[in-house]
């Protein structure tokens, strides 16, 4: 009999499946589903700064009254902040598996005061979804710094663990990674995924891309996950961007993740695909005589590989050159 759990930042996990920060994970009754589906865990929707504040400005250019607009704005903050920890509060008494609260910031001031509340309210981790966009009126290490010192004054409030949601394109990833496991981040989640823009050339106007992740968006975060598994000494890994399938899940938790986060693929396909995944992760294992994730878990990593070369092979030119006969 083969044993799915896992361990990730701290919590442990019956499955490595976890439902990915979204819409999905926003209300109790779609977090019971999720739960009566099998997953192993749950990201709840963040908690967008961005949100309330834009929120705040539109109710504010309302009022002629200054004294009226700080009690809006107070007023705002708070009925958020206590709807979410109403909502961590009612899944964690009816739920069995780990909750995780996200918090979407860009600025150390707002989001500190809503970590202590959201501890309070009994959720199991935070996840920080560090959401800036560098289109060059920042310094070139402005968007590391900020990681940095995020997680430095998270780590200051909050004993629960803290998992940093990185973006992609980062740079010295690794490096960066081992920055921030060495200032008390207890977990990585490889890659946030950007809302995506388009261009309507008949109306010509900048529009909403695609919604969802497909599964060649899975190569990139695979590689990574190889990669910092490989580099960065003990660090828990979650795979995200591109998971949809039990494959992806295997290949995941071979290049080092403790589980993988789903998304896209619980939109499309429906909770049921979790009951499916864990099946065929449980079989693919028994025919592979593994008895636990952790037999498996970084056997193909950057680290553990006789060429890990392989895993920076970026240029097509040189393996590809005859691919047009
Ligand atoms: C409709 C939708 C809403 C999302 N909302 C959030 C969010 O609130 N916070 C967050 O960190 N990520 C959010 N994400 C990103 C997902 O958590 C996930 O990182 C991304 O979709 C990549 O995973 P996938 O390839 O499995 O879709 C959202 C994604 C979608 C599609």
């Amino acid at each position: 009999m083969v044993n799915l759990q896992t361990t990730f930042a701290g919590l442990t996990l019956k499955n490595p499946f976890i439902a990915a920060s979204s819409g999905l994970t926003n209300s109790l009754s779609k977090i019971k589903e999720l739960d009566k589906a099998g997953i192993g865990a749950v990201v709840l929707k963040s908690l967008f700064e961005e949100q309330i504040e834009n929120h705040t400005e539109k109710l504010t250019q309302i009022s002629d009254y200054p004294e009226a607009a700080d009690y809006i704005n107070a007023y705002i903050q708070m009925n958020h902040v206590e709807k979410y920890l109403d909502l961590i509060r009612s899944v964690k008494a009816e739920c069995t598996i780990p909750v995780v609260a996200s918090i979407n910031c860009y600025k150390l001031t707002r989001w500190t005061d809503f970590a202590k509340s959201i501890e309070a309210a009994g959720a199991d981790a935070i996840e920080l979804n560090v959401f800036l966009l560098n289109a060059g009126e920042y310094g070139d290490t402005y968007l590391e710094d900020s990681y940095i010192s995020i997680v430095k004054q998270l780590k200051k409030t909050v004993k629960i663990p803290v998992v940093v949601k990185m973006a992609k394109n980062m740079g010295n990833l690794p490096g960066l990674v081992g920055k921030l496991k060495a200032l008390g981040t207890d977990g990585i989640v490889l890659f946030n995924r950007f809302y995506q823009l388009d261009i309507d050339i008949n109306k010509m106007e900048i529009t909403a891309g695609t919604v969802f992740s497909n599964p060649a968006d899975f190569h990139e975060t695979l590689r990574w996950t190889a990669i910092v598994s490989g580099r960065v000494k003990e660090i828990d890994i979650l795979c995200s961007t591109g998971v949809h399938s039990w494959e992806d899940t295997i290949k995941g938790i071979l290049a080092g993740a403790s589980g993988v986060q789903l998304c896209s693929v619980l939109y499309e396909q429906g909770v049921e695909v979790i009951g499916n995944m864990i099946t065929c992760v449980e079989e693919w294992m028994e025919q592979n005589n593994y008895e636990r994730i952790s037999d498996f878990k970084g056997k193909l990593n950057y680290a553990n590989i006789a060429s890990p070369s392989l895993y920076e092979r970026v240029q097509f030119m040189k393996y590809f050159s005859n691919y047009q006969q």
